[in-house]
């Protein structure tokens, strides 16, 4: 069978040193790795709680074809408008109410084919959108013919809630990929009708913190339960990804899911 993409998903960017950093390793990782589309999930990068304009383009200027966001689409107002004005590169999750700036999915045409990118939000342990599930129905009948291969970026808390989305669009959908927790999870798999899986892809930060945040500040928060501002840790970055292959089978498949660190 002939490889007819490769898809490099990146974890969930923390602070403004990750996104540096990815732009001095971003581009050179993707290109040895051959991947055709390098999907990068943005919602900490400007300091945990949200992206802003400016770091949305040093994300893309670094070599993200397509940014994913979460819980945190919403954290910087200025971000609002390059969210309606740039619906083919940044996405936020749809199953949030129809009013919010931006769009939940979106065409790129990558290898004269048409891939079909989708950013969902979980509900459990998180705030009640729409129901994800039925979201995702929602979303491929509505571009039903207009796609080739789709990917969802499933941005949720709960390792049950994502792998159960993985089995409803198992065979359906070509990538589904959890974000949000910032732990890489070791479940790298495709599932039985042939979708390529991971629950958690990880997250591009310092690794001598508390997902990416200064532990100082977490652990007084654990202790003493009051309130406190949290900032980005100190320390080596490490970037931690999935690159998912895909063959010229019909329809397409993902027949290989790998963690890639750097
Ligand atoms: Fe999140």
């Amino acid at each position: 069978m002939i490889v007819i993409m490769k898809i490099l998903a990146v974890g969930d960017v923390v602070g403004r040193r990750s996104i540096e950093y990815l732009s001095k390793t971003l581009r050179r990782t993707a290109a040895s790795l051959g991947a055709d589309l390098v999907v990068v999930n943005g919602e900490n990068a400007s300091e945990i709680h949200g992206l802003c304009k400016a770091d949305a383009q040093a994300l893309l200027d670094a070599g993200a074809d397509l940014i994913t966001l979460g819980n945190h689409a919403f954290g910087s107002r200025d971000l609002y408008g390059f969210l309606d004005d740039n619906t083919d590169v940044v996405i936020r999750p749809a199953n949030y109410p129809a009013a919010c700036p931006g769009v939940g999915c979106t065409l790129r045409r990558v290898n004269g084919l048409r891939v079909l990118c989708m950013n969902l939000s979980g509900t459990a342990f998180m705030e009640q959108l729409d129901n994800p599930f039925v979201a995702a129905d929602r979303l491929l009948e509505r571009e039903k013919g207009e796609y080739d291969i789709a990917l969802l970026d499933f941005h949720g808390e709960a390792t049950s809630e994502k792998l159960a989305m993985g089995f409803h669009l198992d065979g359906r959908v070509q990538i589904v990929f959890g974000t949000h927790t910032h732990v890489p999870t070791a479940d790298t798999r495709i599932l039985p009708a042939g979708t390529g899986y991971v629950t958690d892809l990880g997250m591009t930060g310092p690794t001598n913190g508390i997902l990416g945040t200064d532990a100082e500040a977490v652990l007084y928060k654990m202790r003493t339960r009051m309130p406190v501002r949290f900032t980005v840790a100190d320390g080596p970055i490490e970037a931690q990804a999935v690159l998912f292959t895909l063959e010229d089978t019909k329809p397409h498949r993902c027949v290989k899911v790998e963690r890639v660190t750097f």
